[in-house]
């Protein structure tokens, strides 16, 4: 592997510009110590590929090690940029500021967000390195599309150092409604600097009426649907773009800023395609007898994260065990819990918490021939998965907080059978799509209790019928479609930005007076 702290070649080469946080590959090292990259299991890396190939793209992150000076290299025909971070930025703008100032303040404060102006200062640093490479590669007139909170200040410093740009910026998690926002100390700063984007892509309609509404109190400026007018104050940007400048009604120039929800998905196809194989199914059945061929097999699949409710499910799991109303010899639960953030403190609480729970829950309940509760603290690769999913009758999905949770998206791609029930709570932006899920609220044990019996007993035409539904959006609605969707918005013109669209379609007129309505209701 190349390693020199070069700055980037091929300047201003790139028609098209990813940025985010890590670069869509893993490290590995083989068998004789040779270190190497690997394409990352997310979605993100299959849905661009396409477009990065046609549009001679690059992807600008960090490797996810720190003081790691690996020069560019290209991975599968995409150039990969690496950013340098020390092992100080690491601990402030990383684990600090995104994961334990952000991370918990837009997940609705479910953990104490820590504001501290040494991680808000190196937040800043890392976000105009970020910027400086992507203003360095980026052609004349390019697209750069921003990914996700660690990089919210990126927008206004590239349109900064180049106007000619037209810049995407997308959230993957939550936007915070004001009373919670509200609460951090640079509130106006990150609301500016998402504003430097033409287009602000959201999961869910309810987030991006909360930034409206956010910009709205912070900046006063107007907003009109999904289109935020944003006051020009440098000469420069007016020269330098010729699009989306508009007159405001005291006569100043301004850009129409277009705010609205894209929720994102997965490559639906290659789920089903591995859940087709022969040797996942075959898969699928020895896990099934590995765990004692239970009547059923309930599966939790998360990041260790104190988002996800995973304590919750597993009290509502512990109850039935408790009231006899589930037998252990009869039902189990695998949870694959895949370590996460793990020098956040929050997180190594999280950890001890669970691993304390599921303790407890199997000491008391398990027998020599069953054990309630399967614990696995690993990651996997995708067939694994897959077979996971084929796997299991019942797949809780209890997130007291979720921006999408795509999990949710691959079991149900996954069930070409039409099979297996997905209990999915209404907080995991994938409730808005999956609607013929079992959705439950995650802080109602009862509740979730009667949801989890509810799928235990379901009878087979109606899981078909439900699962049915739900993997028609899924399969219509890929990765694919959100980035297409996403991208085509982005180069259209301001006055079909204007429109109050819905994501992937056409809404009809009762539809958009829904969208309207909620996002309304979100102010
Ligand atoms: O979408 C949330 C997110 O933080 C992504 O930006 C990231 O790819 C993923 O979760 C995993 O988080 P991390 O990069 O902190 O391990």
């Amino acid at each position: 592997m190349p390693s020199s702290d070069s700055s980037a070649p091929f300047p201003g080469e790139f028609d098209f510009v990813v940025v985010s946080n890590r670069l869509p590959v893993d490290r590995i090292t083989d068998d004789d110590g040779n270190p190497s990259f690997r394409t990352s299991p997310g979605g993100l890396v299959t849905a661009l590929e396409p477009v990065m190939r046609e549009a001679d793209g690059a992807w600008i992150g960090w490797t996810g090690s720190a003081d790691d000076h690996t020069e560019p290299f290209e991975h599968d025909g995409v150039h990969l940029i690496p950013v340098h971070l020390t092992a100080d930025e690491v601990e402030k703008y990383y684990e600090g500021f995104s994961n334990d100032t952000l991370w918990p303040l837009y997940h609705d404060v479910i953990a104490p967000p820590a504001y501290h102006r040494e991680w808000w200062e190196s937040y800043v640093v890392v976000n105009q390195r970020f910027a400086d490479r992507a203003a360095e590669l980026a052609s004349e007139g390019a697209t750069v599309w921003v990914q996700d909170y660690q990089l919210q200040l990126v927008p206004k410093m590239l349109r900064e150092l180049r106007p000619d740009l037209t810049i995407g910026f997308f959230n993957h998690i939550p936007f915070p409604a004001y009373g919670i926002y509200s609460q951090l100390p640079w509130r106006t700063q990150i609301i500016e600097g998402l504003l430097g984007a033409d287009v602000i892509g959201f999961q869910r309609t309810a987030d991006a009426g909360n930034f409206s509404r956010a910009v709205r109190r912070l900046l006063g400026y107007q907003t009109k649907g999904t289109v935020i007018d944003v006051p020009i104050e440098d000469e420069a940007e007016v020269s330098g773009s010729s699009r989306r400048i508009t007159t405001g009604r005291d006569g100043r120039p301004m850009r129409a800023v277009v705010a609205r929800s894209f929720p994102i998905s997965i490559d639906a196809a290659s789920y089903e395609q591995l859940a087709r194989r022969p040797d996942i199914q075959a898969r699928a059945r020895e896990i099934r007898e590995g765990l004692g061929n239970p009547k059923v097999v309930m599966l939790g699949v998360d990041r260790l994260d104190y988002t996800k409710g995973i304590g919750h499910r597993l009290k509502a799991f512990g109850e039935l065990l408790a009231d006899g109303t589930v037998d252990v010899e009869d039902v189990t639960l695998v949870q694959v819990a895949s370590p996460s953030r793990e020098r956040v403190t929050a997180y190594q609480q999280l950890r001890d918490e669970i691993e304390l729970t599921v303790g407890r829950i199997n000491g008391d309940y398990g027998t020599i021939s069953h054990t309630a509760i399967s614990y696995l603290h690993h990651g996997y690769p995708r067939e694994e998965m897959v077979a996971l999913y084929l796997a299991a009758d019942v797949m809780l999905v209890t997130a007291l907080r979720d921006g999408m949770n795509l999990v949710a998206k691959e079991y149900v791609a996954s069930r070409f059978d039409n099979g297996g029930v997905l209990v999915l709570s209404e907080f995991a932006g994938a409730s808005d799509e999956l609607r013929t899920a079992l959705r439950v609220n995650p802080h109602d044990i009862e509740g979730l209790k009667e949801a989890v019996l509810q799928a235990i007993d379901m009878p087979a035409s109606e899981r078909a019928r439900r699962m049915r539904a739900m993997r028609k959006r899924v399969q219509e609605y890929d990765v694919a479609r959100w980035s297409s969707s996403f991208l085509s918005a982005l180069t259209s013109s301001s006055d079909d930005l204007a429109l109050p669209k819905s994501t992937v379609r056409t809404p009809t007129r009762s539809e958009a007076r829904a969208e309207e309505r909620a996002v309304e209701e979100a102010r």
